[in-house]
């Protein structure tokens, strides 16, 4: 396939799951790495271990509600064991897909060699979105990785499910992991855990900052990427962002993506396609997320059913930045344009599609820095404005419609397209 036909609309985004090749790899390491429970007790669908099923119960309620022994149920034995099995495999899509659009932008480094940094790397998950994005887009550049993380146990993984090639995965030339705390790296050096002269293209970070800024700690965060990572980074070098399409959590990144527009030292190249303030930020109940279309492999999606997880569709929140080049005029807009007059708005789907009696409507935040809501009554339904029968969460568009207050409206003439 053609790096064109990648980035048309034949491209499905569950090329961005987890490939067999991984999962096969995955539960290898599960028993190179003496992690497989000793007892062979089956949940209720006899091929799924219990036990794992149990430890994906324990490390997911660390995730979401007793984040006080986050550290300990993520970092045990069993805690390893499911985040190898099945959360890695279950995120992995989530940084993969910014990354893509990315790519598909053109906004990935162009270098000859890529040189990347995964700030809380933990297992690998987002160093392998990267390779998978990389090999789909038939990518071959040498990728030298730094992986940072506090946690031994899992750099030891990391390190070990990177040594060897896995099939549907570009290959690391070199990998070099650091133990240590990410609250090192503030300050302009980059504390002890960066070389002075060191310089990446690409920062990862991913389902990380959670962890580490959870007391609102947004300024110190600022204070750690402007400093720190912008100074490592090369010009024209990306920092994503991944967190968990929870509620605090993406409010946190949403906070931060506020206070980076108004420092100008980097660009936002998304989700936002405009530097305003995040229309989203002024009610509380709102927060800015994406989603993927398509289902986990079936592995997954069974052991998300035998946990009780409701995960049918992942999603996640993201913020990608990039370092840009002295003397580059802004390309804020990448891909997108001011519009064209008030009938025409360009922005990002921030919303499921919402049905109502005779009714389809969409949240857009649009270029304009507004919330918009588009709205099409079912009998206005046409072939000019099919599209909005297929645009989900996430998707970039143009629409053209008849304005009304906060409110675009697609008549039958209506036309909406993807960008
Ligand atoms: C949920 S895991 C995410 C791993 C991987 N990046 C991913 O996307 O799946 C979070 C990782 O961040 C690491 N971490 C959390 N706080 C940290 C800190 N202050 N310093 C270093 N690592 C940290 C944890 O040890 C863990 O491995």
């Amino acid at each position: 396939m053609t790096k064109e036909a990648h980035f048309s609309s034949e491209f499905k985004e569950t090329a961005l799951f987890a490939p067999p090749s991984l999962l096969k790899r995955l539960a290898e390491l599960e028993v190179s790495e003496g992690l497989t429970a000793s007892t062979g007790a089956k949940s209720s669908d006899a091929s799924l271990p219990r036990h794992l099923v149990n430890e994906i119960v324990k490390v997911s309620e660390a995730y979401t509600r007793e984040r006080t022994d986050l550290r300990q149920a993520s970092s045990s034995r069993g805690g390893l064991r499911a985040r190898l099995r099945f959360f890695l495999p279950r995120d992995l899509p989530k940084a993969a897909k910014p990354l893509f659009e990315a790519a598909a932008r053109g906004a990935l480094p162009q270098r000859d060699r890529l040189r990347i940094l995964d700030l809380g790397a933990g297992l690998g998950t987002t160093t392998l979105s990267l390779l998978r994005v990389l090999h789909l887009l038939g990518d071959e550049r040498p990728i030298d990785v730094l992986a940072i993380d506090r946690d031994p146990a899992a750099l030891k993984i990391y390190r070990e499910l990177l040594s060897k090639p896995i099939e549907g995965f570009s290959e690391v030339t070199s990998v070099r992991v650091e133990e240590g705390d990410l609250a090192l790296l503030r300050g302009p050096a980059g504390g002890p855990l960066l070389r002075p002269s060191e310089r990446f293209d690409l920062v990862l970070i991913g389902l990380a900052i959670n962890e580490f800024g959870r007391k609102g700690h947004e300024a110190d965060l600022l204070a750690l990427f402007m400093d720190s990572i912008t100074g490592h980074l090369v010009e024209g070098g990306l920092v994503l962002i991944v967190e968990p399409a929870l509620r605090k959590e993406s409010r946190g990144l949403m906070k931060l993506r506020d206070l980076i527009a108004e420092s100008d030292a980097l660009e936002i190249l998304g989700p936002c396609m405009h530097r305003m303030p995040c229309p989203l930020l002024l009610r509380e109940r709102d927060w800015c997320h994406d989603s993927l279309s398509g289902e986990h492999p079936e592995p997954i999606r069974m052991l998300a059913a035998e946990a009780g997880l409701r995960d049918s569709r992942p999603t996640f929140s993201w913020l990608l930045l990039r370092k840009r080049p002295a003397g580059e005029q802004s390309t804020e807009a990448l891909g997108s344009n001011s519009p064209q007059s008030a009938e025409i708005l360009r922005g990002r789907l921030v919303s499921h599609r919402l049905a109502s009696k005779g009714k389809l409507e969409v949240q857009l935040c649009a270029t304009t820095g507004e919330l918009i809501t588009l709205r099409q009554l079912d009998r206005h339904r046409s072939s000019e404005n099919a599209v909005f029968d297929e645009i989900a969460r996430g998707d970039r568009i143009e629409a053209r419609g008849e304005r009304r207050n906060a409110a675009l409206v697609l008549g039958k003439d209506g036309v909406v397209k993807r960008l």
